[in-house]
């Protein structure tokens, strides 16, 4: 057998280099925290460059990972802000082609009270902001992106919820529907992407372990098959599959990453 001839340190670093230049790239939003964090690492330990938002500046954090091309602080329920993302995260494109979009960042309200926000009690404004962030932007920024995830015929990954198939006893009526209707229009853009070769599917997540979930949810793990909250990781690891060239003929689904819970 002949040995590879050993590659000097300089060039070594210019060959890891030109791998990251020619690394797949994700837009991921909500990455400052819980299923977002979490997937911006799986891609990243994936060896993909990522470009992301919350509203928290996160920069510090970000400038340890190379991979990592930007963080760009973004309230994504206010619209000229989601707009603004888009165009700066075509300038960090620099008309390079944008492999996956992951639309993760949401909103579940509840009251000072722990009283689950329903159709009677809450203020329509509220509804308007929860729907800005949980349906809105995802379309906004499907839109906004849709040329640059042609170019890389990508995947798209919206991020619903349990909630929007069943009435869950803390998730409140606008966060519920705001999901459902996150479900149907991973349907619709399912068909309209198809056309340009980008997939669209969607990961509906149970009871996970993060900062969205409060003591309460606890009492929920015995109605749970596998008897035990989910991990941001499990999420971030289906959501990845989804974007990665093994699910290359799955377009218009929903995973559910439950334990089993949405069988009830
Ligand atoms: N955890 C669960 O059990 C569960 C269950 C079903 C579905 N989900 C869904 O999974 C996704 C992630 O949830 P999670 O549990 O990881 O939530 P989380 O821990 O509360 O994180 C939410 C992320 O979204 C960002 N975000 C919130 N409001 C924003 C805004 N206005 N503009 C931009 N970014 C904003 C947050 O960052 P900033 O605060 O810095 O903006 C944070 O990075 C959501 O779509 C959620 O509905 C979660």
């Amino acid at each position: 057998m002949t040995e590879s001839p050993e590659i000097p340190i300089a060039d070594a670093a210019s060959a890891a280099d030109t791998q990251a230049e020619n690394a797949p790239i994700a837009v991921i939003t909500g990455a400052s925290r819980g299923i977002g964090e979490a997937t911006a690492q799986h891609f990243m330990a994936k060896g993909w460059r990522i470009i992301t938002c919350s509203r928290e500046d996160i920069a510090e954090r970000q400038e340890k990972y190379p991979l990592w091309m930007a963080h760009i602080p973004t309230d994504l329920s206010h619209r000229s802000s989601t707009e603004h993302f888009v165009e700066r995260a075509k300038e960090v494109l620099q008309g390079q082609a944008l492999q996956a979009l992951v639309n993760n960042a949401a909103i579940s309200p509840k009251t000072a009270f722990k009283e689950r926000l329903g159709c009677l009690n809450g203020d329509l404004n509220h509804w308007a902001s929860v729907f800005e962030l949980n349906f809105f932007a995802p379309l906004l920024l499907c839109r906004g992106l849709a040329a640059p995830l042609a170019r890389a015929k990508g995947a798209v990954v919206n991020i619903t919820s349990i909630a929007g198939h069943a009435i869950h006893p803390f998730a409140g009526s606008a966060y519920s529907t705001s999901k459902a209707g996150l479900s149907a229009l991973t349907r619709e853009l399912a068909v309209e992407f198809g056309q340009l070769g980008v997939r669209v599917n969607a990961v509906s997540p149970g009871e996970i372990e993060t900062a969205m979930l409060t003591p309460e949810y606890e009492a929920l793990v015995p109605r749970i098959p596998l008897q035990k909250l989910g991990e941001p990781q499990d999420v971030a690891a289906t959501i990845y599959w989804l974007c990665a060239p093994e699910s290359r003929y799955i377009s218009g689904t929903e995973i559910f990453v439950t334990g089993g819970q949405h069988v009830y």
